[in-house]
C-alpha cells in the first residue's frame, strides 16, 4: 500500500478555495433556511386552517423526497418553466449555478427548521401563557417576554445541528457543478489519479467545519442550561 499525499504542495488551493465556497453554500442556506423556518412555523401555528395547511404541504414535501432530487427540481427543470437564476457577471460566471445550489439547500432547510421552531415554542408548557394572560399580558406580550425567550433554549441548539447537517449535506450540489470542497476533490482525483489520499483530505476539511461547529455548540448549550 502506498500513500502519498505529496500532491498538496501543488493542490491544496484547490482543497481551500472549495472549502471557502462549502462555507458560502452553508451560511447562506442555513440565513435563508432559518427565515423560511421562521415564516411557515409561524404559518403551521397560526388558527388559519388554510395557512396551517399550506405549512404542512411545505414541510411535508421537502422532509419527504430526496434533495437530490430537488435539486435536480430546481436546476434543471425551472429553467424549463422560464425561472432562471439570474447571471450577475460581478459574481464569476457559476454564480447561476451557486445559487441553484443555495435555493435547493435553503428551501430544503427551511421544511426541517419550520419543524425545529414549531416545536420548540410548543414544548414551553401552556401553563406559562395561561399564567402570563391571566396576569394581564396580552397573547403578543406573552409570546415575545415569555414564550419565546424560553423557546429559544430548545431551539438555539437543534438550529446549530441543522447548521453542521447543511455543511455535509451541500457535498450534493457538486454534482451540479459548483466548485466546492467536494467538487474540487474530485477534480484533485482525476488530476492526478490518486483515489484515496484528495478525497481524505475533503474528509479532514468537512470534519474540521463540523467539529468546530458541534464544539461551539456544546459551549452555547452550556452557557443557555447555566442562565437557567
Ligand atoms: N440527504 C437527505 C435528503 O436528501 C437529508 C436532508 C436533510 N436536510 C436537512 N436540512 N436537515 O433528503
Amino acid at each position: 500500500v502506498k500513500v502519498d499525499f505529496s500532491f498538496l504542495k501543488d493542490y491544496y488551493m484547490f482543497f481551500v478555495s472549495g472549502a471557502k465556497i462549502t462555507v458560502l453554500l452553508a451560511v447562506f442556506s442555513v440565513f435563508f433556511g432559518v427565515a423560511l423556518g421562521v415564516f411557515f412555523a409561524l404559518l403551521k401555528l397560526s388558527s388559519n386552517k388554510l395557512l396551517r395547511g399550506i405549512a404542512a404541504a411545505y414541510i411535508e414535501f421537502l422532509r419527504g423526497t430526496p434533495m437530490l432530487v430537488q435539486l435536480y427540481i430546481i436546476y434543471y427543470g425551472l429553467p424549463l418553466i422560464g425561472i432562471n437564476f439570474p447571471d450577475i457577471p460581478a459574481f464569476g460566471s457559476s454564480f447561476p449555478d451557486f445559487m441553484a445550489g443555495v435555493v435547493c439547500l435553503s428551501l430544503n432547510s427551511g421544511a426541517y427548521v419550520a419543524e425545529i421552531i414549531r416545536a420548540g415554542i410548543q414544548a414551553v408548557d401552556k401553563g406559562q401563557m395561561e399564567a402570563s394572560r391571566s396576569l394581564g399580558f396580552t397573547y403578543a406580550m406573552t409570546m415575545r417576554y415569555i414564550i419565546i425567550p424560553q423557546a429559544f433554549r430548545n431551539i438555539l441548539p437543534a438550529l446549530g445541528n441543522e447548521f453542521i447537517v447543511i455543511i455535509k449535506e451541500s457535498a450534493i450540489v457538486s454534482i451540479i457543478g459548483i466548485h466546492d470542497l467536494m467538487y474540487n476533490a474530485d477534480t484533485v482525483r482525476g488530476n492526478i489519479f490518486q483515489p484515496f489520499e484528495p478525497l481524505i483530505v475533503a474528509a479532514i476539511m468537512y470534519f474540521m467545519m463540523t467539529f468546530t461547529l458541534s464544539k461551539a455548540l456544546g459551549v452555547v448549550e452550556r452557557r443557555l442550561k447555566t442562565s437557567d
